[in-house]
Protein backbone atom coordinates (compact mmCIF):
# COMPACT_ATOMS: atom_id res chain seq x y z
CA UNK A 1 0.00 0.00 0.00
CA UNK A 2 2.60 2.39 1.25
CA UNK A 3 4.86 1.34 -1.65
CA UNK A 4 2.46 2.27 -4.07
CA UNK A 5 1.53 5.10 -2.94
CA UNK A 6 5.18 6.16 -3.14
CA UNK A 7 5.35 5.18 -6.76
CA UNK A 8 1.84 7.28 -7.07
CA UNK A 9 3.52 10.12 -6.08
CA UNK A 10 7.19 9.52 -7.72
CA UNK A 11 5.30 9.44 -10.70
CA UNK A 12 3.00 12.91 -9.99
CA UNK A 13 6.22 14.47 -9.29
CA UNK A 14 7.70 13.37 -12.75
CA UNK A 15 4.32 14.59 -14.15
CA UNK A 16 4.86 17.35 -12.32
CA UNK A 17 8.51 17.99 -13.35
CA UNK A 18 8.57 17.40 -17.01
CA UNK A 19 5.11 19.38 -17.71
CA UNK A 20 6.35 22.28 -15.28
CA UNK A 21 8.74 24.26 -18.30
CA UNK A 22 4.81 25.17 -19.52
CA UNK A 23 3.47 25.85 -16.08
CA UNK A 24 6.11 28.26 -15.24
CA UNK A 25 6.02 29.93 -18.45
CA UNK A 26 2.91 31.05 -17.96
CA UNK A 27 2.54 31.32 -13.94
CA UNK A 28 -0.24 31.05 -12.04
CA UNK A 29 -0.83 33.56 -8.74
CA UNK A 30 -3.26 32.63 -6.03
CA UNK A 31 -4.26 35.64 -4.06
CA UNK A 32 -4.54 32.76 -1.01
CA UNK A 33 -0.16 32.22 -1.52
CA UNK A 34 -0.25 36.01 -0.91
CA UNK A 35 -1.85 36.08 2.28
CA UNK A 36 -5.86 36.81 1.69
CA UNK A 37 -8.17 34.69 3.16
CA UNK A 38 -11.86 33.62 1.99
CA UNK A 39 -13.23 34.33 5.94
CA UNK A 40 -15.04 37.16 4.31
CA UNK A 41 -13.41 39.13 7.58
CA UNK A 42 -9.81 39.70 7.07
CA UNK A 43 -8.98 42.95 4.61
CA UNK A 44 -7.21 41.02 1.13
CA UNK A 45 -6.43 44.22 -0.62
CA UNK A 46 -3.03 43.69 -0.02
CA UNK A 47 -2.71 40.36 -1.26
CA UNK A 48 -4.52 41.26 -4.00
CA UNK A 49 -2.48 44.26 -4.79
CA UNK A 50 0.81 41.97 -4.48
CA UNK A 51 -0.50 39.24 -6.82
CA UNK A 52 -1.36 42.41 -9.58
CA UNK A 53 2.17 43.25 -8.54
CA UNK A 54 3.77 39.76 -9.58
CA UNK A 55 1.64 39.36 -12.40
CA UNK A 56 2.50 42.31 -13.84
CA UNK A 57 6.43 41.63 -12.89
CA UNK A 58 6.20 38.45 -15.13
CA UNK A 59 7.22 38.45 -18.54
CA UNK A 60 4.97 35.89 -20.09
CA UNK A 61 1.14 35.50 -20.10
CA UNK A 62 0.28 35.18 -16.33
CA UNK A 63 -3.04 34.39 -14.37
CA UNK A 64 -4.23 35.38 -11.33
CA UNK A 65 -6.35 33.29 -9.01
CA UNK A 66 -8.91 33.64 -6.79
CA UNK A 67 -10.58 30.41 -5.55
CA UNK A 68 -14.08 30.36 -3.63
CA UNK A 69 -15.11 32.04 -0.52
CA UNK A 70 -15.48 35.37 0.03
CA UNK A 71 -12.41 37.98 0.42
CA UNK A 72 -13.04 41.27 2.00
CA UNK A 73 -11.03 44.01 0.20
CA UNK A 74 -11.60 46.91 2.44
CA UNK A 75 -10.48 49.63 0.52
CA UNK A 76 -9.61 50.95 -2.90
CA UNK A 77 -7.89 48.77 -4.96
CA UNK A 78 -6.10 50.16 -7.08
CA UNK A 79 -4.78 48.29 -9.95
CA UNK A 80 -2.46 50.19 -12.24
CA UNK A 81 -0.48 49.59 -15.31
CA UNK A 82 1.85 52.61 -15.01
CA UNK A 83 4.50 49.39 -13.87
CA UNK A 84 2.98 46.85 -15.74
CA UNK A 85 5.07 45.07 -18.04
CA UNK A 86 2.51 42.03 -18.77
CA UNK A 87 0.09 42.72 -21.64
CA UNK A 88 -1.94 39.24 -21.10
CA UNK A 89 -2.98 38.97 -17.66
CA UNK A 90 -5.55 36.42 -17.22
CA UNK A 91 -7.77 36.80 -13.37
CA UNK A 92 -9.65 34.01 -13.05
CA UNK A 93 -12.65 34.03 -9.77
CA UNK A 94 -13.91 31.53 -8.33
CA UNK A 95 -15.14 33.23 -5.58
CA UNK A 96 -16.80 36.58 -4.12
CA UNK A 97 -14.93 39.88 -3.94
CA UNK A 98 -16.81 41.73 -0.65
CA UNK A 99 -16.92 45.53 0.18
CA UNK A 100 -17.30 46.72 3.29
CA UNK A 101 -20.39 47.10 4.57
CA UNK A 102 -19.86 50.44 6.05
CA UNK A 103 -19.69 52.94 3.39
CA UNK A 104 -17.26 55.04 5.50
CA UNK A 105 -14.82 52.86 5.23
CA UNK A 106 -14.04 53.39 1.56
CA UNK A 107 -14.50 56.94 2.42
CA UNK A 108 -14.58 59.23 -0.56
CA UNK A 109 -12.90 56.95 -2.94
CA UNK A 110 -14.92 56.75 -6.32
CA UNK A 111 -13.98 53.67 -7.01
CA UNK A 112 -13.73 50.13 -5.36
CA UNK A 113 -12.16 47.76 -7.83
CA UNK A 114 -10.02 50.39 -10.43
CA UNK A 115 -8.28 49.33 -13.44
CA UNK A 116 -6.05 52.16 -14.87
CA UNK A 117 -3.90 52.30 -17.89
CA UNK A 118 -3.94 48.61 -18.17
CA UNK A 119 -3.65 47.03 -21.65
CA UNK A 120 -4.62 42.71 -22.51
CA UNK A 121 -6.43 42.18 -19.25
CA UNK A 122 -9.38 39.32 -18.92
CA UNK A 123 -11.64 38.63 -15.77
CA UNK A 124 -13.64 35.41 -15.89
CA UNK A 125 -15.94 34.51 -13.79
CA UNK A 126 -16.48 35.44 -9.92
CA UNK A 127 -18.72 37.49 -7.87
CA UNK A 128 -18.47 41.41 -7.00
CA UNK A 129 -20.60 42.29 -3.76
CA UNK A 130 -20.68 46.02 -3.32
CA UNK A 131 -23.13 46.14 0.19
CA UNK A 132 -24.74 48.94 -1.57
CA UNK A 133 -27.70 48.85 1.26
CA UNK A 134 -26.48 51.12 4.13
CA UNK A 135 -25.63 54.11 1.19
CA UNK A 136 -28.07 53.92 -0.53
CA UNK A 137 -30.63 53.70 3.05
CA UNK A 138 -28.42 57.08 3.80
CA UNK A 139 -29.29 58.94 0.47
CA UNK A 140 -32.86 58.11 0.90
CA UNK A 141 -33.08 59.64 3.62
CA UNK A 142 -31.88 62.57 2.14
CA UNK A 143 -28.89 62.98 4.77
CA UNK A 144 -25.69 64.25 3.55
CA UNK A 145 -23.61 60.94 2.10
CA UNK A 146 -20.83 60.09 0.44
CA UNK A 147 -21.26 59.92 -3.15
CA UNK A 148 -20.33 55.74 -3.30
CA UNK A 149 -17.81 54.22 -4.99
CA UNK A 150 -18.29 52.34 -8.39
CA UNK A 151 -17.70 48.75 -8.30
CA UNK A 152 -15.88 47.75 -10.99
CA UNK A 153 -13.65 50.78 -12.71
CA UNK A 154 -11.21 50.66 -16.22
CA UNK A 155 -9.97 53.87 -16.91
CA UNK A 156 -7.47 54.10 -19.61
CA UNK A 157 -7.24 51.10 -20.54
CA UNK A 158 -6.91 48.61 -23.79
CA UNK A 159 -8.25 44.92 -24.99
CA UNK A 160 -10.08 44.19 -22.07
CA UNK A 161 -12.57 40.96 -21.61
CA UNK A 162 -14.56 40.86 -18.33
CA UNK A 163 -16.88 37.41 -19.04
CA UNK A 164 -19.15 35.52 -16.88
CA UNK A 165 -18.51 38.12 -13.91
CA UNK A 166 -21.72 38.69 -11.33
CA UNK A 167 -21.97 41.92 -10.04
CA UNK A 168 -24.75 42.52 -6.91
CA UNK A 169 -25.51 45.83 -4.85
CA UNK A 170 -22.79 48.13 -5.77
CA UNK A 171 -22.97 51.09 -3.64
CA UNK A 172 -22.94 53.42 -7.30
CA UNK A 173 -22.10 52.68 -10.60
CA UNK A 174 -21.67 48.74 -11.72
CA UNK A 175 -19.06 48.61 -14.09
CA UNK A 176 -17.35 52.27 -15.84
CA UNK A 177 -15.39 51.80 -18.79
CA UNK A 178 -14.42 55.50 -19.67
CA UNK A 179 -11.50 56.02 -22.10
CA UNK A 180 -11.05 52.69 -22.95
CA UNK A 181 -10.53 51.09 -26.46
CA UNK A 182 -11.56 47.59 -27.17
CA UNK A 183 -13.50 46.22 -24.17
CA UNK A 184 -15.73 43.54 -24.05
CA UNK A 185 -18.04 43.06 -21.54
CA UNK A 186 -19.71 39.44 -22.30
CA UNK A 187 -22.02 36.88 -19.67
CA UNK A 188 -22.89 39.72 -17.05
CA UNK A 189 -25.09 39.38 -14.58
CA UNK A 190 -26.30 42.67 -12.80
CA UNK A 191 -28.52 43.48 -10.03
CA UNK A 192 -29.13 45.71 -7.27
CA UNK A 193 -32.71 46.78 -6.17
CA UNK A 194 -35.33 48.70 -8.35
CA UNK A 195 -35.15 51.52 -5.51
CA UNK A 196 -31.29 51.81 -5.06
CA UNK A 197 -30.23 55.02 -6.45
CA UNK A 198 -27.37 55.55 -8.87
CA UNK A 199 -27.10 51.99 -9.29
CA UNK A 200 -26.27 52.49 -13.05
CA UNK A 201 -25.45 48.80 -14.68
CA UNK A 202 -22.92 49.66 -17.33
CA UNK A 203 -21.46 53.35 -17.91
CA UNK A 204 -19.50 53.66 -20.79
CA UNK A 205 -17.61 57.09 -21.63
CA UNK A 206 -14.65 58.59 -23.97
CA UNK A 207 -14.31 54.93 -24.87
CA UNK A 208 -14.35 53.22 -28.48
CA UNK A 209 -14.69 49.66 -29.71
CA UNK A 210 -17.13 48.80 -26.46
CA UNK A 211 -19.18 45.41 -26.99
CA UNK A 212 -21.47 44.31 -24.06
CA UNK A 213 -23.21 40.92 -24.93
CA UNK A 214 -25.49 38.45 -23.37
CA UNK A 215 -25.94 40.42 -20.68
CA UNK A 216 -28.60 40.72 -17.80
CA UNK A 217 -28.80 44.30 -15.85
CA UNK A 218 -31.84 44.92 -13.35
CA UNK A 219 -30.77 47.57 -10.53
CA UNK A 220 -32.29 50.86 -9.54
CA UNK A 221 -30.50 53.21 -12.32
CA UNK A 222 -29.85 52.88 -16.15
CA UNK A 223 -29.17 49.11 -17.52
CA UNK A 224 -26.80 51.26 -19.55
CA UNK A 225 -25.97 54.89 -19.86
CA UNK A 226 -23.68 56.06 -22.64
CA UNK A 227 -21.74 59.34 -21.85
CA UNK A 228 -19.80 61.86 -24.06
CA UNK A 229 -17.03 60.59 -26.73
CA UNK A 230 -18.72 56.99 -26.82
CA UNK A 231 -18.12 55.81 -30.16
CA UNK A 232 -18.13 51.84 -32.07
CA UNK A 233 -20.05 50.74 -29.35
CA UNK A 234 -22.04 47.44 -29.67
CA UNK A 235 -24.79 46.12 -27.36
CA UNK A 236 -26.05 42.81 -28.32
CA UNK A 237 -28.82 40.22 -26.15
CA UNK A 238 -29.40 42.30 -23.29
CA UNK A 239 -32.43 41.51 -20.96
CA UNK A 240 -32.80 44.73 -18.70
CA UNK A 241 -35.14 45.26 -15.96
CA UNK A 242 -35.80 46.73 -13.24
CA UNK A 243 -33.74 50.43 -14.27
CA UNK A 244 -34.14 53.11 -16.25
CA UNK A 245 -33.48 51.39 -19.47
CA UNK A 246 -30.55 52.19 -21.81
CA UNK A 247 -29.98 55.81 -22.08
CA UNK A 248 -27.68 57.72 -24.63
CA UNK A 249 -26.77 60.54 -21.94
CA UNK A 250 -27.31 62.55 -19.61
CA UNK A 251 -25.20 65.00 -22.45
CA UNK A 252 -25.24 68.59 -23.14
CA UNK A 253 -24.01 69.64 -19.81
CA UNK A 254 -20.62 71.19 -21.40
CA UNK A 255 -20.28 73.45 -23.99
CA UNK A 256 -17.54 71.72 -25.09
CA UNK A 257 -18.42 68.14 -25.33
CA UNK A 258 -16.80 64.80 -27.44
CA UNK A 259 -19.83 63.38 -29.39
CA UNK A 260 -21.63 59.88 -29.46
CA UNK A 261 -21.14 58.12 -33.05
CA UNK A 262 -22.02 54.55 -33.96
CA UNK A 263 -24.20 53.10 -31.28
CA UNK A 264 -25.91 49.74 -31.77
CA UNK A 265 -28.14 48.02 -29.75
CA UNK A 266 -29.69 44.59 -31.08
CA UNK A 267 -31.63 42.26 -29.52
CA UNK A 268 -32.84 43.58 -25.93
CA UNK A 269 -35.72 43.40 -23.82
CA UNK A 270 -37.09 45.48 -21.53
CA UNK A 271 -39.18 44.63 -18.58
CA UNK A 272 -41.40 47.36 -16.38
CA UNK A 273 -38.47 49.89 -17.26
CA UNK A 274 -38.65 53.90 -16.64
CA UNK A 275 -37.38 53.88 -20.20
CA UNK A 276 -36.88 51.61 -22.95
CA UNK A 277 -34.12 53.19 -25.60
CA UNK A 278 -33.44 57.13 -24.76
CA UNK A 279 -31.54 59.83 -25.83
CA UNK A 280 -31.61 62.65 -23.42
CA UNK A 281 -29.17 65.82 -22.98
CA UNK A 282 -29.88 68.72 -21.25
CA UNK A 283 -31.17 71.91 -22.58
CA UNK A 284 -27.85 74.01 -22.53
CA UNK A 285 -25.64 75.26 -25.34
CA UNK A 286 -23.10 72.63 -25.93
CA UNK A 287 -21.11 71.21 -29.56
CA UNK A 288 -21.90 67.47 -28.91
CA UNK A 289 -23.81 65.44 -30.81
CA UNK A 290 -25.62 61.97 -31.52
CA UNK A 291 -25.39 60.12 -34.88
CA UNK A 292 -25.86 56.88 -36.31
CA UNK A 293 -27.57 54.96 -33.83
CA UNK A 294 -29.88 51.86 -34.43
CA UNK A 295 -31.94 49.93 -31.92
CA UNK A 296 -32.72 46.91 -33.73
CA UNK A 297 -35.09 43.76 -32.54
CA UNK A 298 -36.01 45.33 -29.24
CA UNK A 299 -38.77 44.15 -27.17
CA UNK A 300 -41.02 46.56 -24.40
CA UNK A 301 -42.81 44.61 -21.53
CA UNK A 302 -44.78 47.14 -19.81
CA UNK A 303 -42.38 50.02 -20.52
CA UNK A 304 -43.27 53.95 -19.16
CA UNK A 305 -41.59 55.80 -22.12
CA UNK A 306 -40.52 52.81 -24.55
CA UNK A 307 -39.06 55.23 -27.38
CA UNK A 308 -37.61 58.55 -26.10
CA UNK A 309 -35.65 61.74 -27.34
CA UNK A 310 -35.49 63.97 -24.38
CA UNK A 311 -33.57 66.95 -25.17
CA UNK A 312 -35.10 68.78 -22.38
CA UNK A 313 -33.83 66.63 -19.67
CA UNK A 314 -34.16 68.18 -16.54
CA UNK A 315 -34.64 65.65 -13.40
CA UNK A 316 -37.08 66.83 -11.24
CA UNK A 317 -37.54 70.09 -13.24
CA UNK A 318 -35.93 71.95 -10.62
CA UNK A 319 -33.34 74.49 -11.35
CA UNK A 320 -33.25 74.43 -15.26
CA UNK A 321 -32.76 77.34 -17.33
CA UNK A 322 -35.76 77.81 -20.38
CA UNK A 323 -32.42 77.14 -22.78
CA UNK A 324 -32.61 74.96 -25.97
CA UNK A 325 -29.99 72.07 -25.96
CA UNK A 326 -26.98 72.79 -28.82
CA UNK A 327 -27.03 68.80 -28.74
CA UNK A 328 -27.16 67.63 -32.67
CA UNK A 329 -29.25 64.47 -32.58
CA UNK A 330 -29.23 62.68 -36.30
CA UNK A 331 -29.23 59.44 -38.37
CA UNK A 332 -31.49 57.34 -35.16
CA UNK A 333 -33.14 54.06 -36.65
CA UNK A 334 -35.86 52.07 -34.43
CA UNK A 335 -36.15 49.15 -35.97
CA UNK A 336 -38.70 46.43 -35.30
CA UNK A 337 -39.14 47.69 -32.03
CA UNK A 338 -42.42 45.96 -30.29
CA UNK A 339 -44.53 45.40 -26.96
CA UNK A 340 -46.58 47.16 -24.38
CA UNK A 341 -46.40 50.63 -23.05
CA UNK A 342 -47.41 51.95 -19.73
CA UNK A 343 -47.81 55.23 -20.52
CA UNK A 344 -49.78 56.24 -23.49
CA UNK A 345 -46.94 58.20 -25.33
CA UNK A 346 -45.57 55.15 -25.96
CA UNK A 347 -43.18 57.12 -28.85
CA UNK A 348 -41.49 60.49 -27.52
CA UNK A 349 -39.08 62.99 -29.66
CA UNK A 350 -38.29 66.15 -27.55
CA UNK A 351 -35.88 67.48 -29.40
CA UNK A 352 -33.86 71.13 -29.61
CA UNK A 353 -35.89 74.00 -31.28
CA UNK A 354 -32.54 75.58 -32.63
CA UNK A 355 -30.76 72.30 -33.24
CA UNK A 356 -33.74 69.74 -34.42
CA UNK A 357 -33.25 66.09 -34.55
CA UNK A 358 -32.30 64.76 -38.49
CA UNK A 359 -32.98 61.47 -39.64
CA UNK A 360 -35.35 59.63 -37.14
CA UNK A 361 -36.19 56.35 -38.93
CA UNK A 362 -39.30 54.44 -37.33
CA UNK A 363 -39.32 50.74 -39.27
CA UNK A 364 -41.65 48.27 -38.11
CA UNK A 365 -42.89 49.79 -34.84
CA UNK A 366 -45.42 48.16 -32.67
CA UNK A 367 -45.86 49.87 -29.25
CA UNK A 368 -49.72 49.14 -27.42
CA UNK A 369 -51.27 50.29 -24.33
CA UNK A 370 -53.28 48.20 -22.97
CA UNK A 371 -56.50 48.20 -24.62
CA UNK A 372 -56.46 51.94 -24.99
CA UNK A 373 -54.54 53.76 -28.07
CA UNK A 374 -51.05 54.70 -28.06
CA UNK A 375 -49.61 57.84 -29.41
CA UNK A 376 -46.77 59.68 -30.80
CA UNK A 377 -45.39 63.13 -29.80
CA UNK A 378 -42.95 64.97 -31.79
CA UNK A 379 -41.09 67.81 -31.36
CA UNK A 380 -38.23 69.59 -33.68
CA UNK A 381 -38.17 66.07 -35.05
CA UNK A 382 -37.55 65.11 -38.79
CA UNK A 383 -37.29 61.65 -40.52
CA UNK A 384 -39.56 59.09 -41.99
CA UNK A 385 -41.28 55.93 -41.47
CA UNK A 386 -41.85 52.43 -43.27
CA UNK A 387 -43.54 49.45 -42.89
CA UNK A 388 -45.61 48.79 -39.87
CA UNK A 389 -45.48 51.85 -37.22
CA UNK A 390 -48.01 51.73 -34.49
CA UNK A 391 -48.91 54.42 -32.78
CA UNK A 392 -49.00 56.40 -36.11
CA UNK A 393 -45.64 58.31 -36.92
CA UNK A 394 -45.59 61.99 -35.45
CA UNK A 395 -42.94 62.36 -37.92
C1 LIG B 1 -19.39 50.92 -35.99
O1 LIG B 1 -19.07 50.15 -34.85
C2 LIG B 1 -18.90 48.78 -35.10
C3 LIG B 1 -18.62 48.11 -33.76
O2 LIG B 1 -19.65 48.38 -32.89
C4 LIG B 1 -17.77 48.56 -36.07
O3 LIG B 1 -17.67 47.19 -36.37
C5 LIG B 1 -18.04 49.34 -37.34
O4 LIG B 1 -16.93 49.24 -38.19
C6 LIG B 1 -18.27 50.80 -36.99
N1 LIG B 1 -18.64 51.53 -38.20
C7 LIG B 1 -18.00 52.60 -38.59
C8 LIG B 1 -18.50 53.25 -39.84
O5 LIG B 1 -17.03 53.05 -38.00
C1 LIG C 1 -39.62 78.74 -22.17
O1 LIG C 1 -39.50 79.58 -23.30
C2 LIG C 1 -40.53 79.41 -24.27
C3 LIG C 1 -40.27 80.36 -25.41
O2 LIG C 1 -38.94 80.30 -25.81
C4 LIG C 1 -41.89 79.66 -23.64
O3 LIG C 1 -42.89 79.37 -24.58
C5 LIG C 1 -42.06 78.79 -22.40
O4 LIG C 1 -43.28 79.12 -21.76
C6 LIG C 1 -40.91 78.97 -21.44
N1 LIG C 1 -41.05 78.06 -20.33
C7 LIG C 1 -40.79 78.41 -19.09
C8 LIG C 1 -40.97 77.34 -18.08
O5 LIG C 1 -40.43 79.54 -18.78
Amino acid sequence: MAYTKTIHILILTLFCYYSSPSLSANPTYNVQSFGAKPDGKSDCTKAFLSAWGAACAATTPATIYVPRGRFLLGSNVYLSGKLCKNTAITIRIDGTLVAPSDYNALGRTEHWVQFERVTGVSIYGGTLDGQGAALWACKNSGKNCPKGTTSLAFYNSNNILVSGLTSLNSQMFHVLVDGCHNAKLINLQISAPGNSPNTDGIHVQQSTGVTIMNSHVGTGDDCVSIGPGSSNLWIENLACGPGHGISIGSLGWDMQEAGVQNVTVKTATFSGTENGVRVKTWARPSNGFVRDVLFQHVVMLNVQNPIIIDQNYCPDHHNCPNQSSGVKISDVTYQDIHGTSATAIAVKFDCSKTHPCTGITLDGVKLTYGNKQATASCANAGGSAAGVVQPTSCL
